[in-house]
Formats: C-alpha cells, structure tokens, sequence
C-alpha cells in the first residue's frame, strides 16, 4: 500500500506530475469534482492544524468525497491509551486513505505499516511535513517557472521547524540549488541535516545569524516562526522568538523578483505590513496546499485501488 511518509517517498518525476495535476486543478476544477465520489479521508490529528487539516478536507469535499475524523488527541480514545497502531487498523475499516499529525516522530510511518489504506504523513514532530514540501515546491514552480537556480534563505527556527528539514531535502535533488541559512546560533539546522542532505548533495550552502547582510542576494525567503511547542524552557523561547521580524524597511535591499514564502502559522516573524508587497507568497501557499493536496489525494487512491 503506497503511502507518503518522507518527501523521498516521491521521485522526482513523480513531484512533477502533482505538480502538472495541481495546475490541471487550478485551471479546471469542474474536471474533478466528482473524482472521489464515495470515498472517504480520515484526518486523524493528535496535534493543532489549520491549514493542513482544513486544506485536507476542503481537498476531499472538492473531489467530491467526504471526511471523518478528529482534530485533538483528547476527543479520541488515545486519551485513553489506544496505542496509534490500533486507531489506525480502526480507521481503515471506515476510511479510504488517512492523514496523520502526531507530535512523535514516526508516529506516522507506524501508522503507515499498521493501516490497510494509505497514509500521508501531516507533519511528525520536528521531523518531517511532506504535504508543504508538495505546496512549497507547487508554490516556488508558480511564482519562478522552474524549481532551481536559485538562491534560497531559510530564516528562523532551522532547529525544529520540520517544514524547513523536509523542504530542504527535496531541494536537494533538483539542479544549482544555493542555500543561505540564517538563524541564532541556537537554532541552526541539525548537524544530521548538514551531513546527511546538504554536503552530501553537494550544495552550496553559507551559515549566517544577519539577514540584512544577505538579503540582497536572494530569490526566495522562507521565514519561519520559533517552533515554542519543541523548547523545553519557556525562557529560551522568550529570548528567541522575535529573533527575526521581517517588515517592508528589511526589504528594501531585496531583490524585486523576490518570493517571500512561510508556512504559517506566524506569529511575529512577518510583519502584516508585508502582506501587500507583491513579493508575499504566503497566502499563496495556503491555497497551492490544497491543490497540491488534491492531487495527492488523487494519485494515492488511484494506486490504491491498482
Ligand atoms: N503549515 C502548517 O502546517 O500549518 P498548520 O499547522 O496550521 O496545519
């Protein structure tokens, strides 16, 4: 049973072709709207989600299906000690394929070997979110007509933010990608993530704490917030969250061309007063998840039922 668990669970041709459906969607949804007429998606979420349960759901409804599921731990009976195997073989008895948030890394990729329908992965922990890799690579594919040549800067929380880790991995297998990471010293991205992805695909890559020195040199900002719910001392996140609040003066010395991405949910990282510079992708992002998300949605079945 495919299931989507690692962006690495796609090949790269793969990735094109959702993104190929996405457009397909955006540019003829009548096409669809029937698609998944009779089937059901479960949105098991043991962690808070706006956009991508939510996106997840509007998918499902637009592809005609329809969707159980709950959005806290606590109105499941993991509350009373069901193990995640367990709600899993439960589910697929009334669900046809499921997302899964859970804060334990993993959680999802058990889920994946216990269910008999497919299982997309809604962001495990610190680890990984696959379905905003999909809608970061539709996004960037949209605004920049191609994914690579470029220069990316990832801002913020590198440490434990999972979009950045998941992000960062599928970049690495498309062409000229430079990456210029700019956090505290405290949260710079893993040491795993430096040996294992970036100096093994031979990226170009440069470590900074200063975005105003490196602003002018790139193509897409990805901005993220300080992931408070990772920090085991209050204190330290007080201390670092408003590491970076980016706002139309820090852009002046930006390119014109450039894309100014987040995966949101922010907090103070992006001042609202950005939301109207045309080089404001955010929102953009939003809506390419769902997209993207029915396209997966479309893919997963369709080999399910192979
Ligand atoms: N980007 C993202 O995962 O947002 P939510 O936590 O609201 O789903």
């Amino acid at each position: 049973m495919r299931s989507l668990i690692n962006i690495t669970d796609l090949t790269l041709d793969e990735i094109d072709e959702l993104i190929v459906t996405a457009n397909d969607i955006i540019a003829n949804p009548a096409k669809y709207s029937e698609k998944c007429r009779g089937k059901k998606l479960a949105t098991l979420f043991f962690e808070p989600s706006t956009r991508t349960r939510l996106s997840f759901e509007a998918a499902m409804y637009e592809l005609g299906g329809n969707v159980i599921g709950f959005s806290e731990a606590s109105s499941s009976s993991s509350a009373k000690g069901e193990s995640v195997s367990d709600t899993v073989r439960t589910v697929s008895c009334y669900a046809d394929i499921i997302a899964m948030r859970h804060p334990k890394e993993g959680a999802p990729l058990v889920a994946s070997m216990k269910a008999s329908v497919p299982v997309i992965n809604a962001g495990d922990g610190g680890h990984n979110h696959p379905t905003q890799t999909l809608a970061d690579l539709l996004t960037i594919s949209r605004e920049k007509g191609k994914i690579g040549d470029m220069t990316v800067g990832f801002c913020g929380d590198l440490k434990f933010g999972r979009t950045v880790h998941s992000l960062i991995v599928a970049l690495s297998r498309y062409e000229n990608i430079r990456l210029v990471l700019i956090s505290p010293d405290e949260l710079r991205i893993p040491e795993y993530m430096k040996t294992d992805v970036i100096k093994k695909n031979n990226m170009p890559y440069a470590e900074t704490n200063d975005l105003d020195e490196v602003m002018s040199s790139l193509d897409i900002l990805y901005m993220t917030r300080v992931q408070r719910e990772r920090f085991f001392n209050e204190a330290d996140y007080i201390r670092l969250k408003d590491s970076y609040i980016l706002t139309p003066e820090k852009l002046l010395t930006a390119k014109s061309g450039l894309s100014v991405m987040h995966p949101l949910p922010r907090v103070n990282e992006i001042s609202t007063a950005v939301d109207e510079d045309p080089r404001a992708c955010y929102f953009k992002q939003v809506m390419n998840g769902k997209f993207i998300r029915m396209a997966l949605i479309l893919k997963l079945l369709e080999e399910a039922a192979k």
